[in-house]
């Protein structure tokens, strides 16, 4: 086991001697929640929209953890390796109770944890397979939540069918990956689904969003009927550890032309750039 350093609790220790209690709400119920940071020659990238996220999702569980973005940078930097991309886990659990019981004590210390991994960005260089799947999570998917079952289910079956990922279907629309927001290039315009409930507010799509915006590229949030996700010239899945990912080949069947698609090629050169200028 590679024995880094990782936060635990006010401490950093060996991962090896990282240890949390079997009564740890995370553990008995997946009682949590959780962030994944990419850190870029040693910055964090989009740490403030990071963080706020993380605040939405404390929210929404009712979970009082009240640092500051000065205090989670001071936690979360010492974690940081060696090396060009890497990822900061942090994952915070409502904490260790008395005895098991689905409604939570009024009177409860959170379990913070945070690891530092390398980012592998190589597949994306040649394009993936996705497969669509229905989707069968839950009412509150814009909760970066630590209950992943569904999520972990629907991910192994595109990896048993040799895909990358699952293009997840609710209602007869394309909602995002089981771990990627979703884009489209259809007519030469660039779509996403709206933010919702349906899916996770994803840092990596508020930032293509935004450079779609800033260089002038036709971008919309409307929601993607499986039927365009079909006939779209370009598919890609994104997420702060495959940043921008093509897909070529959906379902068997060849996307677009079968090849990368120019408006990637374009997209991709302006983040790798303001991955450079911006943390
Ligand atoms: N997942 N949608 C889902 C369901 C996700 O799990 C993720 C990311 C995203 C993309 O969000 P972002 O761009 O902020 O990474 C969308 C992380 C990487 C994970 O679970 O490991």
């Amino acid at each position: 086991m590679d024995n880094k350093q990782v936060y635990l609790q006010g401490q950093y220790l060996p991962l090896s001697e990282a240890k949390v209690s079997v009564l740890d709400r995370g553990f008995l119920f997946g009682d949590g929640v959780y962030e994944v940071i990419p850190a870029y020659q040693g910055q964090l990238f989009q740490f403030a929209a990071h963080i706020e996220r993380l605040n939405n999702s404390l929210k929404s569980i009712r979970l009082d953890v009240a640092y500051d973005l000065a205090q989670w940078q001071a936690i979360l930097e010492p974690l940081l390796i060696e090396g060009d991309a890497q990822y900061i886990y942090l994952q915070i659990t409502r904490g260790v109770a008395e005895k098991r019981d689905h409604a939570f004590p009024a009177q409860i210390e959170p379990t913070i944890f945070a690891m530092c991994s390398p980012i592998p960005l190589v597949e994306k260089l040649e394009g993936v397979s996705a497969i669509t799947l229905d989707d069968m999570r839950w009412q509150l998917c814009n909760i970066k939540a630590t209950t992943l079952l569904a999520n972990v289910l629907l991910r192994q079956q595109a990896v048993e069918q040799n895909c990358a990922e699952a293009i997840l279907i609710k209602d007869g629309y394309a909602i995002e990956g089981a771990a990627s927001n979703l884009f489209i290039v259809l007519d030469n315009i660039l779509i996403t689904p709206p933010k919702n409930a349906d899916i996770l507010a994803g840092i990596t799509r508020e930032v293509i969003i935004q450079l779609a915006q800033d260089n002038n590229m036709a971008c919309v949030e409307q929601p993607i009927t499986e039927t365009a996700l079909l006939q779209a010239s370009e598919i890609w899945l994104t997420s702060s550890t495959k940043e921008i990912l093509p897909v070529i080949q959906l379902n068997n069947k060849v996307v677009g032309t079968g090849e990368i698609g120019t408006v990637w090629h374009r997209m991709n050169t302006l983040f790798q750039h303001t991955k450079r200028v911006v943390s």
